[in-house]
């Protein structure tokens, strides 16, 4: 009998990693405060986003909560509302995109960071990604702006800084605002500068798989003024600071974060320093671990991004020098004990909500989707021993590949 689990064998690990989310007491503690306060959603305070006296005698956790992760992420303002895919539509409406536009993208990431500027009628424009990071490869991106270009979307892929000094170069040659996609980037920085400081505004969520969650939940950073204020009348039905509450000033959408929401996220933002430093050492001891196996490539992390959040832990799979397609090697991984997967199917221009639209091929993003293997931030989360099981796994694998041809 073969020694691999997948063919019969033991197994190298049978404990399970870290379960995400991790929570305790002060999650219980702040989501109990606010179910016996009554207080269950944020303008039962006070009607106003700068309505600090009424929030101070009876505080918010939504404004607490928006207050602490901006000061946190190196903003000025917080814009909490309900999802990450609404904080994109919403910053994106903030900074003027509309009908005929093009936001510049890239075409490996989740599917809302082109959509959203469709929603709002604009046009995403597939930019290709660098395949060492995985992210948007800036020296496209000159190609790709035309006179209808109105923001450029980077996506902080995994928790990996985007190249945001060349971005944020030429983006400011040609004037165009830069929007951070900072769904994975809790936490993280680029030289130095928190993620989601960084551009004209960024978006973050904190849906399920986050790295900082309440099962959904989006904010918007941002240091400018005027920008914060649209953004919070827009996830506030088109309120206005000052106005009467059933006077309306835009086409907003109740976008509102709830209280319970924010209990769980403040227990969630002191959790999230701590665990970053975990992720850190153990990203970048398992890339260590792994970087001489045949085939498996982690992906690079450039000086530039100088704290990587890790959200995703990805590596590239070469199934040639490897030996044996990336699928038998997930099978034969994940039998192991080590959960892993090949992530996104196709690049997102080929979802068939794309279907009659034009698009061209962007080469870097097709390979990223091809050789791909994820694993979830929670592995991260335990001790070196997890990464020393990780990469054993790995190596056995190799070593039998030939058992799996
Ligand atoms: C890169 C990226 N952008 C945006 C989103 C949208 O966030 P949400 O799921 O909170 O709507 C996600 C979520 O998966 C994401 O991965």
């Amino acid at each position: 009998m073969s020694d691999l689990a997948v063919l019969g064998g033991k197994p190298v690990r049978e404990r399970a990693f870290t379960a995400w989310p991790v929570f305790g007491a002060r999650e219980e503690e702040l989501a109990l405060e606010v179910l016996r306060s009554g207080h269950w959603w944020r303008y039962t305070h006070g009607e106003a986003l700068d309505a600090g006296a009424a929030e101070s005698a009876a505080p918010s956790k939504v404004a607490e909560f928006q207050g602490r992760f901006a000061a946190a992420h190196g903003s000025k303002y917080g814009i909490a509302c309900v999802n990450g895919t609404a904080a994109l539509e919403v910053a994106l409406r903030a900074l003027g995109v509309g009908n005929g536009d093009e936001v510049i993208v890239p075409p490996y990431t989740f599917i809302a960071t082109a959509t959203a500027p469709m929603l709002i009628g604009a046009t995403p424009v597939f930019c290709d990604i660098d395949i060492s990071t995985f992210n948007l490869d800036p020296a496209r991106l000159e190609a790709a702006i035309t006179p209808r270009t109105k923001a450029i979307l980077p996506v902080h892929f995994a928790g990996l800084a985007a190249d945001m000094g060349a971005i944020g170069a030429i983006a400011a040659r040609h004037g165009i605002p830069v929007l951070e996609d900072a769904a994975h980037g809790h936490g993280g920085s680029w030289c130095g500068r928190p993620l989601g400081s960084i551009g004209v505004a960024a978006t973050f969520s904190f849906q399920a798989s986050k790295n900082m969650t309440a099962g959904e939940g989006g904010l918007i950073t941002t240091g400018n003024a005027e920008l914060a204020e649209i953004c919070e009348s827009l996830v506030w039905v088109g309120r206005k600071v000052g106005r009467p509450w059933y006077e309306h000033h835009r086409l907003g959408w109740n976008y509102r974060m709830t209280e319970f929401q924010a209990a769980l996220l403040i227990a969630q933002l002191e959790r999230l320093g701590e665990q970053t430093a975990r992720r850190q050492k153990n990203g970048s001891y398992l890339s260590a671990c792994l970087r001489d196996i045949p085939g498996i490539l982690p992906l690079d992390v450039p000086d530039y991004a100088t704290g990587h959040a890790w959200h995703i832990y990805v590596l590239r799979f070469d199934a040639a020098e490897f030996g044996v397609s990336r699928e038998v090697f997930l099978k034969a991984l994940t039998a192991e004990g080590i959960p892993a997967s090949s992530g996104y199917a196709h690049p997102l221009y080929r979802n068939p909500v794309f279907e009659g639209t034009e698009w061209a091929e962007c080469p870097a993003s097709e390979q990223a989707c091809r050789e791909a293997v994820w694993m979830e931030h929670r592995l991260l989360l335990g001790d070196e021993h997890d990464m020393d099981d990780i990469a054993q796994a790995v190596q056995k694998v190799w070593a039998h590949r030939r058992e799996l041809a």
